[in-house]
């Protein structure tokens, strides 16, 4: 089957993409140091650098939520339970035997059944979680036009321990996320999606797509 190559993510789309990763990487190194698990910065540091990237975590949600909103792209992330089976299996099996994939990528429809759910989980879950015990743990005694006493939350413990979970769920998620990134067509052919945002789809699948989005930029590929 010929292929052609598609433009199917868009630049804001590269761009939250790589800055999430970033972030959270560094989130995670210095979260972890602040935690107590080794020495880099220096604790004091350690801190205000991990609270200067959480702000910028928090800008780029709130750039992210407005783009995936203005899109529509918020659409690609409703899971569904169809194929995902036919998805854990060729992860487990289909994958080490050279089995072809059982769902096609699609413009409107980029992710796979496993990673719509992981996706929406992370969106809806983890991150919400990470972001506001990470605020409680900034602010839990932050003066408030109702007194102190408004969020004065007696012991941090709670917090500490909701944060490290979901910052333990996001570096497992970090991952697996780069090992799957190898598992495309070839070894680097989703790295190269994210980074020139073009990717190559099987012939026909994507047509019906380009009629419905005029904007979709197609390539020949021999
Ligand atoms: C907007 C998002 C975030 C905010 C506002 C935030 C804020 C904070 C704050 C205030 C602390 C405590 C610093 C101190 O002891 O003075 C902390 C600790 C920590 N953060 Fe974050 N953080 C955020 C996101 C993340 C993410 C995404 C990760 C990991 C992927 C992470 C990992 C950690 C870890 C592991 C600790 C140490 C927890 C402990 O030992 O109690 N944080 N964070």
């Amino acid at each position: 089957m010929s292929s052609k190559k598609v433009y199917i993510y868009k630049a804001f789309e590269r761009f939250w993409h790589w800055m999430q990763a970033i972030l959270i990487f560094f989130l995670a190194f210095s979260g972890f140091e602040i935690h107590g698990i080794y020495s880099f910065f220096g604790y004091r540091d350690a801190v205000r650098y991990h609270n200067i990237a959480a702000y910028l975590f928090i800008g780029l949600i709130v750039f992210a939520i407005f783009w995936h909103l203005t899109t529509g792209e918020y659409k690609q992330y409703i899971p569904s339970f169809k194929n995902i089976k036919a998805q854990l299996d060729y992860y487990i099996f289909g994958i080490f035997r050279n089995a072809p994939h059982p769902t096609k990528k699609t413009v409107l429809s980029k992710l796979n059944p496993l990673q719509k759910l992981t996706y929406f989980g992370l969106k809806i879950l983890v991150i919400p979680l990470s972001v506001s015990s990470g605020l409680l743990y900034m602010f839990y005694r932050y003066p408030t036009r109702l007194g102190i006493e408004a969020i004065n939350i007696q012991t941090l413990e709670f917090i500490a321990v909701f944060h490290t979970i979901a910052a333990i769920l996001l570096v497992l998620f970090l991952v697996t996320h780069l090992y799957l990134i190898t598992t495309g067509d070839s070894v680097t052919s989703n790295l190269n999606a994210m980074l020139t945002g073009y990717e190559e789809l099987d012939d026909g699948k994507y047509e019906e797509h380009a009629v419905a989005s005029s904007k979709i930029s197609i390539q020949n590929v021999e």
